[in-house]
């Protein structure tokens, strides 16, 4: 196996698959109001198809794979197709981004079936202002889906929290103070700007800084080495604290020099920066019947093209223009 780099030298080892566009929630910042455009089912790729590219990936270089959405839960079938990649010669890492809707009924078997890791999305502990920002009332829900996946033995677990003013910026503490007594990892993620209004981007934005001072009120913090060779966030703990406070800053601090990931999408492009709206097709030459070395050349081509960075700095109010984040996976 051989490491895999792009043209600025950074080893790219880690692959981000979307496995369905569709979710059982519509957060306010990831789907456009009146919802998504489905993609039509025969363009969405087939567990098969999606074994085969990834083991391909995975012969290439690639160790760690994380299974996103939309809200991956709510595809058929997931937790067989799990349990299949868990075993696939290679991958070192299999890991969830889950919405936690569905955690509940399923975190039992997604532990059987080989996945060691979630990350759960979670912006509030107020079941009133969870039905504002995710336009259904599933508070409770995502709550009991939490504690279940604590109890069938994932850990940590790892809550995303994106940060919003004026809508849950008041909850970052008590967010936060849930690591007092519970190994959880609380993250919290700086609002990126997809298809979003420009007003109401300007308006909730907040910076990592920002969140960082308001954490500072309760006690110091002590940074910690980032567990996560690569990850981009940045870890702290307060004293005695069982768990571990994450700050996410895509927009306020570049993470872009270490980015190690390239993205499949549930309809078979790759996408080699979540900013950029550059995607190879690699959908219509796997189902045309290209061989394994033509589809790792396909890989291998999206990979050296790989940007250099994205131009959010700069332009905070440049657009994702082709698809909305509920098509992409976060
Ligand atoms: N800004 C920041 N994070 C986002 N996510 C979805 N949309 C955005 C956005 N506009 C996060 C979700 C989830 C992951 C899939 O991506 O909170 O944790
Ligand atoms: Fe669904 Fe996650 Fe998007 Fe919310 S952020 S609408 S849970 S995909």
């Amino acid at each position: 196996m051989t490491l895999l780099t792009d043209r600025y030298q950074r080893s790219i080892d880690y692959l981000r698959v979307s496995i369905t566009d569709h979710c059982n929630l519509r957060c306010i910042y990831c789907t456009p109001l009146g919802g998504a455009v489905k993609l039509d089912h025969q363009d969405i790729l087939s567990y098969e198809e999606f074994l085969r590219l990834i083991q391909i990936a995975v012969d290439m270089g690639i160790t760690k794979v994380r299974l996103t959405g939309g809200e991956p839960l709510v595809r058929k079938g997931v937790t067989h197709f799990c349990r299949r990649l868990a075993a696939l010669p290679g991958l070192q890492s299999l890991s969830l981004t889950t919405n936690g809707i569905l955690l509940e009924e399923l975190a039992e078997d997604l532990y059987g079936a080989g996945i060691r890791r979630v990350n759960i999305s979670l912006d509030t502990l107020q079941p009133q202002k969870f039905l504002h920002i995710t336009r259904r009332n599933e508070f409770e829900r995502v709550w009991r889906g939490i504690q279940a996946a604590e109890r069938a033995g994932f850990n940590p677990i790892k809550i995303n929290v994106v940060v919003m003013r004026g809508i849950n910026d008041d909850e970052i503490l008590e967010l936060a103070k849930l690591t007092l007594d519970r190994s959880y990892h609380i993250r919290f993620i700086e609002f990126m700007s997809m298809n979003n209004d420009n007003q109401w981007v300007l308006q909730h934005y907040i910076s990592a800084d920002e969140i960082l001072a308001k954490l500072l009120t309760v006690a110091s913090l002590e940074q910690i080495a980032s567990q996560n060779t690569n990850g981009p966030a940045r870890h702290f703990r307060w004293p005695d604290a069982k768990g571990i406070v994450g700050i996410i800053s895509p927009i306020s601090h570049h993470f872009c020099p270490s980015c190690n990931r390239i993205r499949l999408t549930a309809d078979g492009k790759l996408r080699n920066c979540l900013f950029s709206d550059q995607e190879v097709d690699i959908k219509s030459p796997l189902r045309q019947g290209a061989t394994d070395a033509d589809l790792s050349q396909i890989l291998r081509a999206s990979i050296g093209n790989k940007p250099k960075e994205h131009c959010l700095q700069s332009d905070v109010f440049r657009k994702c223009q082709n698809r909305p984040m509920v098509a992409i996976g976060g």
